[in-house]
């Protein structure tokens, strides 16, 4: 064995140790078998002229871009870890299964092809020529020349009539197509990172009636989908490196962001201390789905580290904060706050008039508490054709999209670990 492969195991085993360790910290568990696919595949093989240090990071690698945007990557491997895990979670194991992998590189689809072994299928789609012709080098040179590399757009039907036990999309999706849906096995799963009020949840889905609902989630990011389910995102200036990501067909209701930020910051605390591990991206759905419920409008606020360090805006996560826009006032959470014991939530909100910013921190505030007392609930997010009419969607928050009728609601029941 030469000292690279000594060096690679190495790397690659103490990569695995800590995704164990992560992903006890959250309060997840990283099934056997696929720690045994991530203790076997040689990541270093899919980033070539990468040295291994950097193969084995815990981070996403970005192979293509185009212009200012990343549109390929090799994904990170705590994510790569939590999408198979949501993926044998809901099928019960992934051995024997067939499974269409959505956004090549070569990497997942080897770890999948581990995990289905020898009587189990991987097709890999991508829509980029060079993806698809690099991930067949780097398959074959890793010893997985047995996964089907497919190049088209995956918005549609990739083996006209094959149907999948599991698809799993690693592209970040806004919609689903119905091709999706068609292409699952009558008790199949897809695993999709899909955008609801601009924040990106890996959702596990099984068919439920005419449509699919949730199993589990977690939060991602992920580069978009391209292609025919492409969507469009927006920035809107609201301060120097201060934004709102605004999504898909989204228009500002309020004018007059300018200045908005300079107006004095008004704080509310909700005088909560945080069982662990409470899982905050939970919240941010739930706070988009109350805003909506009430008419107001939600908007994700996203911030460059200068503008935070100079204090201009200090919000939970600086790329992608849940913030509402309403009668000119901005409200968005803060970041947690120690309590000397335990760990408090909080809001910030600016508005010409200050009793009104006041107003907006404490009512954002106050759909934290009551998540809070309901338990924390988890999202639970159903799929819907998009001609469904109202008076057959379940009860939540609901979403239109090109192809579908989301429906957000929320549940402490069955919340997996
Ligand atoms: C994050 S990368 C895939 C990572 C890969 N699964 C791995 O093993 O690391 C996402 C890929 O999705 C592809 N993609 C985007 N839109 C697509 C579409 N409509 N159909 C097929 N592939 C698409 C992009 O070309 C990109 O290569």
């Amino acid at each position: 064995m030469s000292v690279e492969m000594i060096n690679s195991e190495s790397l690659r085993r103490a990569m695995v140790d800590q995704l164990v360790a992560d992903h006890a910290d959250k309060g997840l568990t990283l099934r056997p078998e696929v720690e045994v696919a991530m203790r076997t595949v040689p990541r270093e093989l899919f980033t070539p002229g990468l040295p291994p240090e950097e193969a084995y990071e815990n981070r996403a690698i970005i192979t293509k871009r185009r212009g200012e945007e990343n549109i390929s990557s090799v994904s990170a491997p705590f994510l790569i870890a939590e999408m198979l895990g949501q993926a044998a979670d809901a099928l019960g194991g992934l051995k024997g299964r067939h499974v269409l992998e959505v956004g090549s590189g070569g990497y997942n689809a080897s770890l999948l092809r581990e995990l289905v072994g020898a009587v189990g299928s991987v097709t890999t789609v991508d829509i980029d020529p060079d993806v698809t012709d690099r991930a067949v080098e780097c398959l074959k040179a890793a010893g997985y020349d047995d996964v089907k590399v497919v190049c088209a757009d995956a918005e549609h039907p990739v083996d006209s009539g094959r149907r999948y036990d599991l698809i799993i999309v690693t592209a970040g999706a806004w919609d689903i197509p119905p091709a999706w849906r068609e292409q699952l096995t009558d008790d199949g799963v897809l695993v999709v990172p899909l955008r609801t009020f601009g924040m990106t949840r890996s959702w596990a889905l099984r068919r439920a009636g005419g449509g699919l609902v949730s199993v589990s989630e977690r939060q991602c990011g992920f580069v978009p989908v391209q292609g025919d389910g492409a969507y469009d995102v927006q920035y809107v200036d609201v301060a120097d490196g201060v934004h709102l990501r605004l999504d898909e067909g989204q228009r500002l209701d309020s004018p007059g962001l300018d200045g908005l930020l300079e107006t004095p910051r008004q704080e509310a605390w909700a005088g909560l201390s945080l069982p662990p591990p409470t899982v905050l991206a939970d919240l941010d759905l739930w706070l988009a789905s109350r805003t909506a419920d009430v008419g107001q409008q939600f908007v994700v606020l996203t911030a460059q580290d200068a503008a935070i360090s100079s204090g201009v805006v200090a919000p939970s996560w600086r790329f992608g904060t849940p913030a509402v826009l309403h009668e000119g006032t901005l409200a968005y959470r803060s970041e947690l706050r120690w309590t000397g014991d335990a760990f408090d939530l909080g809001a910030y909100a600016h508005g010409p008039a200050t009793s009104a910013a006041a107003e907006a921190a404490q009512r954002m505030v106050e759909h934290m508490r009551a998540w809070v007392n309901a338990g924390c609930p988890a999202p639970v997010l159903h799929v819907l054709p998009a001609q469904t009419p109202d008076g057959d969607l379940p009860a939540g928050t609901a979403v239109d999209k090109r192809h579908s009728r989301l429906v957000l609601a929320f549940t402490t029941e069955g919340r997996e670990s």
